[in-house]
């Protein structure tokens, strides 16, 4: 017989450690070292010829065998590639109020109007409460099956035998337990355990399952990291709850493209979708200040207009202030130091804020001509060109690069009013209806607006 070692692994990551020790050294988990027996040192002895034969099957199986179940929310749907994947796993994660019950009621809600089988099983709410909410939300005659349960045992038992239904939902999987472990809902060990039944029920019964998870601290699904591998598509629902625009974003998915968003509204009536998000994020285009640039950006498959504002300020404090909203901390340093080395603009003495409006978090590169326009601009007080967009990135001598998906940018700019685009040089333009300048190096865009404010300068005086 195989020697059997005494083992301790972490719940959390998996690393595996020879004596038990308080905190995981690789994932700095605290707790989550467990005892681990009855693992062989060596797997020998594993090509006896008893196992059973699998069988293979070829690639062009691979397409859909069942076709997605589509929620009636075209935001959603789009988001998960098209619909729910019977079968498959869903985990949404979110800060708390930010409105994953509301959204997943909603999607239930509505497939149940549809002629779907959807069960809705909330750990966390009574029926009434939740029933009290779909009546706000004109969902009340939706033939939806609710329960409120934590036992796992119970939930599995009672979806096996009775009630196979295309979609169920679990809100959420930290109020959820499974009665042959110890530690209490929400543990690490919990989370796991719950969450392998229910993947497992689901692909079994063929229904597709959505999970609300958590997060921690610092906006990462609580639980097990494993979590995340465990189950085929992971969304995060986020926003700003000062604003009432909601944001979905899929950064995972088995079954479609990741980096998709789905924009919704928060309103009395719940969240309702917003067909065209550039509106939402701009704030005053037919206004003309200065600071303020229009970016062309592009999130997933979609184009989206954003406005990013810019504010340069004299400061008194050896060190002035930097602060950004929406937009990444460094990149914010870079743009400022080319403009100081390659275009001869220093701010050192100066405070910088920048603010990406309506509390989108821009992640594009492609963004960079247009905070260095909006910082630009606020400093020579000359307002961006009217009515124009702007994207590009920066290269560190200053060159502007050219970016991906320019048509579909310059496309959803035309179709909002505007009428000027400045873009990276060598840029592939098909066919634009804007007045296109081109520009290939970020004292361009400098020179742009002091030569401007020359020519002005003199017709204000
Ligand atoms: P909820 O879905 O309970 O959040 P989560 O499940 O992510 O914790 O969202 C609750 C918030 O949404 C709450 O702050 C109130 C707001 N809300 C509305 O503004 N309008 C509505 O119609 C509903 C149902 C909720
Ligand atoms: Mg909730």
């Amino acid at each position: 017989m195989a020697r059997v070692t005494e083992q301790y692994s972490c719940q959390n990551c998996g690393s595996s450690y020879r004596k038990w020790q308080g905190k995981c050294d690789a994932c700095g988990e605290w707790n989550s070292i467990i005892e681990d027996t009855g693992r062989e040192a060596l797997p020998k002895g594993l090509s006896t010829g008893k196992g059973r034969h699998i069988t293979f099957a070829s690639l062009d199986q691979a397409e859909e065998t069942h076709a997605r179940h589509h929620c009636g929310l075209q935001e959603l749907d789009r988001v998960l590639g098209g619909g729910f994947v019977p079968g498959s796993s869903v985990l949404i994660g979110g800060d708390p109020g930010i409105g994953k019950s509301t959204i997943l009621l909603q999607a239930v809600g509505q497939m149940a109007k549809n002629g779907y089988r959807c069960t809705y099983i909330s750990g966390e709410e009574a029926t009434g409460q939740i029933s009290m909410r779909a009546k706000r939300l004109g969902l009340a005659g939706s033939p939806v099956r609710l329960a409120a349960a934590n036992s796992i045992r119970d939930i599995v038992t009672s979806i096996e035998k009775e009630d196979k239904p295309d979609l169920l939902v679990i809100d959420s999987i930290q109020t959820m337990y499974a009665d042959n472990l110890d530690s209490a809902p929400g543990s690490v060990s919990q989370v796991r355990a719950c969450s392998q039944e229910l993947i497992r029920l689901a692909k079994k019964v063929q229904c597709a399952l959505l999970l609300v998870g958590h997060v921690t601290k610092d906006g990462q699904i609580a639980g097990p990291r494993v979590l995340e591998h465990m189950v085929d598509t992971v969304l995060y629902f986020e926003g700003d709850r000062g604003h009432q625009f909601r944001i979905l974003r899929a950064v995972k998915n088995r079954f479609g493209a990741t980096d998709e968003i789905g924009v919704f509204e928060m309103t009395d009536k719940g969240l309702q979708e917003v067909a065209n998000p550039s509106s939402l994020f701009l704030s005053n285009k037919d206004r003309e200040i200065s600071g303020a640039s229009v970016f062309a950006g592009v999130e997933g498959t979609r184009p989206l207009l954003v406005e990013i504002q810019g504010l340069v300020a004299p400061s008194q404090q050896a060190t002035p202030r930097r602060a950004v909203v929406g937009w990444d901390n460094s990149r914010l340093a870079m743009i400022l130091a080319v403009l100081d080395a390659r275009c001869g603009l220093s701010l050192a003495g100066n405070e910088v804020y920048l603010n990406v409006a309506g509390g989108l978090r821009v992640q594009e590169p492609a963004a960079d001509l247009a905070v260095a326009a909006a910082l630009v601009s606020s400093i020579s007080d000359i307002p961006v060109p009217e009515n124009s967009i702007i994207f590009g990135e920066i290269g560190l001598s200053g060159e502007v690069r050219a970016v991906g998906q320019t048509d579909a940018r310059l496309k959803e700019a035309a179709k909002l009013g505007f009428t000027t685009a400045i873009i990276p040089m060598g840029s592939k333009v098909k066919d634009a209806d804007l007045k296109i300048i081109e520009v290939e190096h970020l004292s361009e865009i400098v020179s742009l607006f002091t030569s401007e404010k020359q020519a002005s300068g003199a017709q204000r005086v």
